[in-house]
């Protein structure tokens, strides 16, 4: 087959990304911010809908709020392919993280169709509801569901408000305990492939145009509340106190030391911190943060959050506060499949693309997907190395040279009878 002419057009990609930019934004925020559950984000399910269904797809919204979209295959009986990212972001974000994935997957059905190629399995595109870390503590919730990996636990976590996640998913329209049910069989994918920004500098350091992601960092996150006691900050004798703020910002050092010394891949932030009352005359007698450690190695995850608690635990009790810590996020490292790896690969290489393996210190609905059937992850360049921030940016050639290798590695899975 000529690859070239399964090329996407680009001028129809960068639209897209354009329209969900410039339509679905929650306006009095910073950046490009669409989180999940806003009422931007909500709208824009509905653009992502049609845009599914104008490109030819059989296309619904399912229980738990993902959108996706079926280009039907010659055997609808053949274990299928799937594709896709998420479109919701972190507050203040920017317009590719996740988007480049759903809009990319699009355009590969477009094109599929446009050239007439048939495929043997049907390809499930899926734009996955919530995939950023929320105010719940939940990231990921419609690819967990899809995968059988979300429970009634996550719907019992609440935001600072006291609302509910199962709460915040019936408000926007969602039937929580369907998404339990709805999820697909282990083994029930052919494969699943994903496209996204690396989100990082690797790329565009060594100049290659493909990251093929060899594993997706394992995600702890810590929520650390410090109680100590208010007294008057021009009375009270240093010796005396029972600073919470001071055992808290100890705390953010220790965990950024953690990362700064993993001798494998590793990294550790304290993302969040807040402290009461807030004046400048009292001893702080509250403070809390939330810290998260990631790493592809599961022995360093493990070795870290002992190390961590360890350390915070000495610092507080030295301070006379008490300390209470709460595991929020319950995500391993995830290896990609060798296979699905290679074929990656020789996509890029067929299309004269330089490409390396890389591994992804980001989250992904792919970690969650590989619970499904081989599971694999293509990377484009992000200028700057930018991500999460309104700066983030992937020139459109980049995205559409990765659209083209998500459409030549699908074709090639679709022919690998290994099922
Ligand atoms: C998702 O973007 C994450 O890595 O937190
Ligand atoms: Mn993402
Ligand atoms: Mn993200």
């Amino acid at each position: 087959m000529d690859l070239s002419l399964l090329a996407p057009d680009r001028e129809r990609i960068a639209a897209g990304i354009a329209s969900l930019a410039q339509n679905f934004t929650e306006g009095a925020q910073e950046g490009w911010t669409r989180r999940v559950f806003s009422d931007a984000y909500i709208a824009s399910r509905e653009w992502t809908l049609n845009a599914m269904l104008d490109a030819g797809l059989d296309a619904h919204i399912d229980y738990a709020g993902n959108v996706v979209g079926v280009l039907a295959g010659r055997n609808r009986s053949a274990a299928p392919l799937m594709t896709g990212s998420h479109t919701d972001t972190v507050h203040g974000g920017g317009r590719f993280d996740g988007v480049i994935g759903v809009i990319g997957a699009i355009e590969v059905a477009r094109r599929l169709r446009e050239t007439g190629t048939v495929l043997e399995r049907d390809l499930v595109i899926v734009d996955f509801l919530g995939e950023e870390a929320n105010p719940f503590g939940v990231s990921c919730v419609g690819s967990r569901s899809i995968a059988g990996l979300l429970t009634s636990t996550h719907f019992d976590r609440t935001d600072d408000t006291g609302i509910r996640l199962g709460d915040a998913m019936t408000a926007a329209g969602l039937d929580p305990s369907a998404a339990l049910k709805q999820s697909w069989e282990p083994g029930s994918l052919h494969g699943y492939v994903e496209l996204h920004v690396e989100q990082g500098p690797v790329l565009e350091r060594s100049g290659s145009a493909i990251g093929v992601v060899t594993a997706i960092a394992g995600i702890e996150r810590l929520m650390a509340s410090f109680v100590g006691r208010a007294d008057h900050a021009g009375t009270m004798p240093m010796a005396m106190r029972h600073d919470a703020l001071a055992a808290a910002a100890a705390a953010v050092v220790i965990v950024e030391r953690e990362g700064c010394g993993a001798p494998v891949h590793g990294v550790s932030t304290v993302g969040r911190f807040e402290s009461s009352p807030g004046a400048l005359n009292v001893v702080p007698d509250h403070a809390r943060i939330w810290a998260e450690m990631r790493s592809t190695e599961v022995g360093w995850l493990t070795g870290a959050k002992r190390r961590v608690v360890e350390a915070i635990g000495i610092e507080a009790s030295s301070r006379g506060v008490d300390l209470v810590l709460e595991w929020l996020n319950d995500q391993e490292p995830v290896k990609t499949t060798p296979a699905t790896h290679d074929t990656i690969a020789r996509a890029a290489g067929d299309l004269s693309l330089s490409w390396e393996a890389i591994p992804s210190g980001a989250g992904h609905d792919a970690a969650h997907l590989a619970h499904l059937g081989p599971m694999g992850m293509i990377f484009v360049p992000s200028t700057g190395g930018r991500s999460h921030c309104p700066q983030e940016f992937t020139d459109i050639d980049h995205i559409a040279d990765g659209v083209h290798v998500l459409t030549t590695t699908l074709i090639a899975m679709d022919r690998d009878p290994h099922d």
